[in-house]
């Protein structure tokens, strides 16, 4: 499948890239200033099947605006937490919708997914080491939110957990700053893993 990644010359984007490479999958990496081995965000959500919105939370309702027509109909996976930084501190700003659900009033006819929050650009970067976590995911179309489980069983040692639609990614996209918080805390870098699951 041909992957694109917008903002994909990002730490995340850059560490998933590799992720998926290395399991078989073609990548393409957006980004706003293309150049080397970045092509424009139209261009790589264009030619993608499946498309990672991999961008920051205060740009994800402009791009998938300008991206709508290239999104329609398919696959697009919102990875972006809320994430602030309070004199040094991660916290989250957390609006009354999610940015999975800004992304999905801004392109409404991309087939929004929203997960991978858990995941660190740090754990993804070090792509011989396997990852020990599962993915959350959250959206309203069923098949779609198939499709990027069982992408992301091909890179995570752990499950793709289905935490329900769309409109849950509100309590699942801040996560990351749970996580931020931890590993700091800990000099870790912690993931998530869900028990108890049949
Ligand atoms: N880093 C992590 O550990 C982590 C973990 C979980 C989730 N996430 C989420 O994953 C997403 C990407 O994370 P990241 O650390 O790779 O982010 P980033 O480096 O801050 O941004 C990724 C790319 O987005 C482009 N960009 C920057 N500002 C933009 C804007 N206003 N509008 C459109 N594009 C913009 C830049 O590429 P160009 O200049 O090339 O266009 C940048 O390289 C974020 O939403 C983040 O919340 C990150």
């Amino acid at each position: 499948m041909r992957i694109g990644i917008v903002g994909g010359s990002g730490d995340f984007g850059r560490g998933l890239a590799e992720r998926l490479r290395r399991v078989g999958e073609e990548v393409l990496l957006g980004s706003r200033t293309p150049h080397d081995d970045l092509v424009s965000n139209q261009e790589c959500a264009e030619e993608a099947e499946l498309v990672f919105l991999s961008v920051p939370p205060g740009g994800v309702e402009d791009m998938c605006s300008s991206l709508a027509q290239n999104l329609e109909g398919k696959i697009t996976v919102s990875v972006a937490s809320p994430i602030v930084f309070v004199e040094g501190q991660p916290g989250a700003a957390v609006g009354e919708l999610s940015l999975a659900e800004l992304a999905q009033r801004a392109a409404p006819g991309a087939r929004v997914v929203a997960g991978f929050h858990t995941i660190s650009a740090k754990a993804l970067a070090r792509a011989d080491d396997p990852l020990d976590e599962d993915v959350l995911l959250c959206g309203d179309d069923e098949e779609a939110k198939a499709v990027v489980a069982e992408l992301a069983e091909r890179i995570v040692e752990g499950r793709a957990v289905d935490a329900g639609r769309l409109q849950v990614a509100r309590w699942v996209e801040p996560i990351t700053a749970v996580l931020l918080n931890v590993n700091r805390g800990y000099k870790a870098n912690a993931g998530v893993r869900i028990t108890g699951l049949p």
